[in-house]
């Protein structure tokens, strides 16, 4: 609901749980006044003081007043050296060279519903599901305008915003920056928390207060990359996974991004995010606008697991579209880790017979099948099935899968191209690339430079002739290097500042039109494992790849962290082979298993080389993750421990169907302990009063002292009520194995 006094000036957005309350102040300025646990009324118990602050300028209509500075006010949409001295959340160049402006208030609108964002990946919403306020700003000159627009759902504790900056004035300008959203809070007694990380090693959680000055989350190259996460959190300093104040920000966007913090002299703390403004430049002429992408903001009064839920009902029922939103995905058995570059229809028609026989569902061809690319040197862009390879072709491959009741998958890296291809020697100034200086390579491949009409044109082309040609129904796309040299032959010099944003646009373009022309083909992005994991990728492909790393026991850490903001059913993870192929460690199947449960499940090694007792192993998962697919997939999810609590020894994660009638469990041990603490789990989300019934208990294998003390602790086949579960836990057995791993599974009783 969003509601307007006109005597105050007061918006107030709430919903069942949470409110966001902003001010028009002298009818001028947007103030930001709250955003937290739900309020009734917003009435201003705390309304701003009027203190003469040192140092702290003021507009010239209120040149007399120095208790008024918009260098110790919280506002909305900030500018730079109007008087605020704090980050600001724009920047504009006018003709002139000034890049003053200020931004007064002109007018509303309120409307059901949710509008789409031209070219951009956002949130949507059904009238029922959404409310969105739009503010109009204007700048004292007539030179700039921005429209603010804030939605507040009716199910998920989420405020999308967004911003709209329109070139209102006579001449053009330049926007140096143009965030997605800012706000200020009124004091700093937080810990901001990120997921950082490297390829193969994403979204590793750290934690720290919050400093005075400016700290950064940022991405500089031209995604969002591994190393960092367009996600920022602010706790409370006693806030953990179950309680305590968080607020979480996740940007709508797969290009490079910044969320910095400012906490300034007087312990305010400022929040600015949105499209990196290092490189950023956007020249708008008289009438032409610019839209930034979308910033997800929810408040959590229950920990990071209360911030979780906010964002996976976002994502999982407002981002992500089309018929794989609502369905289960198949288990899928994919080749890279199995023959790397090195097969042909033999191996794969041999890799489906098994994929079969073991229960799987899906078969995907990976890297090596076009071109002449035999290893990985040559031929991106060049999206011609190797015939020598495959000699049935593209359409052999696949049919053979689907005589043996399979569907197929096919691998692509449209966004690329090497300089040995075809396509480089018809155009080599479709590549980014610097004037006058070398190309700078990454796994030895050029980026294609999307911001032209013509290149997407192909890159269209090329995928829609492979997908319309053959029976595919599945698709993985990977981006395997970041952008350097973000030049365009095509852009005047004066735009080339234009040109990291307008790559992410144009692959926005593209994806638009080869999905939405697709709608049967389930699509799973990656970018060198989960490299541009993002609600924006999300939006147009509904999983994604989420690390090169498919160690078990990396995987506890990196997908623990990456469902902070994403839930499960977005994750791709898959069982490997050991000694697994980036760490060389050995794990037992079954903790590969319940590790890769967690996602959208698969295979990714030589299944045809395994041992008939492996066989029957993987046959038996298959079997259990069928029966368990819906809640794991489409329930909820809670991090009860993971790899960032205490010693980083254990992990536990619980889903809960989605009519809350099935609960799984699945509990890690990294390494044997000694001396061991028992370790009690107690569940979340239980009917206090209803019986559960612990229908299956799988403990770890191989224990020391011959399973019994797993086996007299089995409470299999007993029930319990929903508040013993939650408040008194189970006990986990001592277990003397490293890598151990359990599953239980409770159905509620009627
Ligand atoms: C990187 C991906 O993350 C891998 O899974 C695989 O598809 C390779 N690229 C292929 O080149």
């Amino acid at each position: 609901m969003i509601q307007f006094d006109e005597k105050t000036g007061v918006f107030h957005l709430s919903n069942e749980h949470i409110s966001y309350v902003l001010q028009v102040v002298r009818g001028r300025y947007l103030m930001h006044r709250y955003f937290g646990r739900r309020l009734c009324a917003f009435r201003d118990s705390r309304p701003f003081q009027e203190i003469d602050r040192g140092f702290s300028p003021q507009p010239a209509a209120y040149e007399n007043e120095r208790t008024f500075s918009l260098d110790v006010l919280p506002q909305e949409y900030p500018a730079y050296g109007h008087t605020d001295f704090r980050i600001p959340a724009y920047e504009v160049r006018l003709a002139d060279g000034t890049t003053t402006t200020e931004l007064f208030y002109q007018s509303y609108e309120i409307a059901k519903g949710k509008p789409q964002l031209q070219g951009l990946p956002a949130s949507y919403a059904a009238d029922d599901e959404a409310e969105t306020l739009t503010v109009h700003l204007e700048d004292s000159q007539g030179k700039l305008a921005v429209d603010l627009l804030y939605t507040i759902f009716a199910e998920a504790d989420v405020i999308a915003r967004s911003a709209r900056l329109y070139n209102s004035g006579k001449e053009a300008l330049d926007l140096l920056n143009a965030a997605s959203f800012a706000m200020d809070l009124p004091d700093h007694d937080y810990d901001r928390l990120n997921l950082w990380g490297g390829h193969a090693a994403e979204r590793t959680l750290e934690r720290v207060p919050l400093m005075h000055g400016i700290e950064e989350t940022a991405s500089r190259r031209g995604s969002s990359s591994h190393q960092a996460s367009p996600f920022l959190a602010l706790l409370r300093r006693d806030a953990g996974e179950t309680s305590g104040e968080v607020l979480g920000f996740s940007l709508v966007w797969s290009g490079e991004f910044s969320l910095k913090t400012e906490v300034e002299q007087f312990g305010t703390t400022r929040v600015v995010g949105g499209i990196n403004p290092f490189e950023f430049r956007w020249h708008l002429e008289p009438g032409e606008s610019f839209q930034t992408p979308e910033a997800l903001l929810v408040y959590s009064d229950a920990g990071l697991n209360g911030m979780s839920q906010a964002f996976h009902e976002v994502v999982r029922h407002h981002i992500v579209r089309g018929r794989f939103r609502d369905e289960v995905r198949p288990i899928l058995v994919n080749n890279w880790e199995a023959t790397y570059f090195d097969f042909d229809d033999a191996k794969m028609d041999n890799l489906a017979a098994c994929a079969k026989d073991l229960g799987l569902e899906l078969m995907v061809l990976d890297d090596g099948w076009f071109g002449k690319r035999e290893d990985d040197n040559s031929s991106l862009g060049d999206w011609k099935v190797n015939t020598e390879k495959l000699k049935g072709g593209l359409t052999g491959v696949a049919e053979s899968a689907h005589k043996r009741g399979l569907k197929f998958g096919l691998w692509f890296e449209p966004e690329m191209i090497s300089v040995d291809s075809d396509l480089y020697r018809a155009h080599p100034d479709w590549a980014l690339k610097a004037p006058d200086y070398p190309y700078t390579f990454s796994r030895h491949q050029l980026v294609l430079d999307l911001s032209r009409a013509d290149v997407r044109d192909y890159v269209v082309d090329s995928v829609c002739t492979i997908l319309d040609n053959a029976p595919i129904d599945y698709v993985k796309w990977d981006f395997n290097r970041h952008l350097t040299d973000a030049f365009s032959a095509k852009l005047p010099p004066e735009r080339q500042g234009e040109v990291r944003t307008r790559f992410v646009l144009g692959l926005y373009d593209v994806l638009e039109r080869i999905t939405q022309t697709h709608p049967d083909v389930l699509f799973e992005s990656c970018s060198g494992g989960g490299g541009r994991f993002d609600a924006g990728m999300l939006y147009y492909m509904p999983q994604t790849w989420t690390s090169d790393d498919t160690d078990a026991i990396c995987r506890l850490s990196i997908q623990s962290g990456t469902s902070l903001v994403f839930p499960p059913i977005t994750m791709g993870a898959h069982v490997s082979v050991t000694p697994n192929h980036q760490v060389g460690r050995v794990t037992p199947m079954q903790t590969r298993a319940f590790a890769a449960m967690m996602g959208c499940y698969g295979y990714e090694l030589d299944i045809t080389r395994m041992s008939d007792e492996e066989k029957a192993e993987v046959r038996s998962h298959v079997e259990l993750y069928k029966k368990i697919r819906p809640t794991m997939q489409l329930g909820h999810f809670y991090r009860l421990l993971t790899p960032f609590d205490g010693k980083g020894n254990e992990t536990a994660w619980e889903f809960v169907s989605k009519d809350s009638r099935e609960i799984v469990l699945v509990y890690f041990k990294t390494l044997a302990t000694p001396a061991t603490e028992i370790r009690t789990l107690k569940l979340q989300s239980l009917n206090e009063d209803a019986l559960y019934e612990v229908s299956t208990y799988i403990p770890a294998k191989g224990l020391s002292h011959d399973g019994a003390g797993s086996k007299s602790l089995s409470l299999e086949g007993k029930s319990f009520y929903g508040d013993e579960l939650m408040y008194s836990g189970i006990e986990v057995p001592k277990i003397d194995t490293d890598f151990a791993a359990y599953l239980w599974i409770f159905h509620k009783k009627d």
